[in-house]
């Protein structure tokens, strides 16, 4: 049996026959339409969600399975003091399959350590978003031709982002791939990213303004502030709105470069960016179900 805590528990290979099935899943999805029939999705959020929990929701139904659930920790037995250890061992008597999103760095793990069944990393904390990074992964190798050979920029909240610590992760497995870390000093990426990155030798740079890097960049991946991560509300206030994306800044960029974000956005990009071409965020939030379904049919043994 396999959980998914981390986009390194799948290795490169193991990767690419996962992207490869979700664009044959894409392209033929009445070949999948009955692979999961008589299995049980149970989604268990503790935080709020819509694009993950409902795109796990959307791939077990499409691969004509069910699914249960419980979308926030109020309407569980956490709310009566219910150990994530415990509410696992109830789940595994339930389900086959669960994702779980967490406010705790590492609850889904302790919840793997005692499940009878594969465990998702759907979100835990400021740590880790893997099944974002697949989603993220399978949308620039589908409309990139390739998962290496660029100069990728993150921009926003990179301290709290956990999308942006799993994608980094991730992308120094890769071949020749330059990171810009922009953000203000406040929400700077952690040292141990950056630690790791000296020590692994791969380059990257840290700026302020997104201006001066734009036509540098193949990727720029926009974050939101991670509001509910801010110890007061002044300093959210305050760095908010700090990127705002919009079509002016745009004309500094390459031509092919593509804008991504995990999303909800709330202010860091402009509505007048979604026409542009290179505005795919609702392309990713669908290549989301895809590599979600590739996901389920894997740790379910059912990928063949
Ligand atoms: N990208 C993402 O995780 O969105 P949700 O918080 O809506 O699931």
């Amino acid at each position: 049996m396999r959980h998914l805590m981390s986009p390194l528990d799948f290795t490169t290979e193991e990767l690419d026959s996962l992207f490869d099935l979700a664009n044959d899943i894409e392209r033929n999805p009445d070949k999948y339409a009955h692979a999961c029939e008589g299995k049980i999705l149970a989604t268990c959020f503790y935080e709020p969600s819509t694009r993950t929990r409902l795109s796990f929701e959307s791939a077990m139904t499409r691969l004509g399975g069910r699914v249960i659930g419980f979308a926030d920790a109020s309407s569980s037995s956490a709310s009566k003091g219910e150990s994530v250890s415990d509410t696992i061992r109830i789940i595994s008597c339930y389900a086959d399959i669960c994702a779980m999103r967490h406010p705790k760095e590492g609850a889904p793990m302790v919840a793997a350590e005692k499940s009878a069944i594969p465990v998702i990393n759907a979100g835990d904390g400021g740590h880790q978003h893997p099944t974002q990074t697949l989603t993220d992964l399978l949308t620039i190798r589908s409309l990139k031709g390739r998962l290496g050979n660029f100069t990728i920029g993150l921009c926003g909240d990179l301290k709290f982002g956990r999308t942006v610590h799993s994608l980094i992760n991730a992308l120094v497995r890769y071949d020749n791939i330059r990171f810009v870390f922009i953000s203000p000093e406040e929400l700077k990426v952690p040292d141990y990213i950056t630690d790791m990155l000296k020590d692994k030798g791969i380059p990257y740079q840290e700026v302020i303004r997104l201006e001066q890097i734009m036509p540098a960049l193949d990727l720029l991946y926009m974050t939101r502030v991670q509001k509910e991560r801010f110890f007061n509300e002044e300093d959210y206030v305050r760095l908010k709105d700090f990127y705002i994306l919009n079509a002016s800044k745009l004309t500094l960029a390459k031509k092919d470069m593509l804008v991504l974000h995990p999303l909800p956005r709330v202010n860091e990009i402009s509505v007048e960016v979604d026409d542009d071409p290179r505005a795919v965020y609702f392309k990713q939030a669908q290549f989301g179900v895809y590599v979600r379904m590739a996901l389920i049919l894997t740790l379910l043994g059912k990928e063949r």
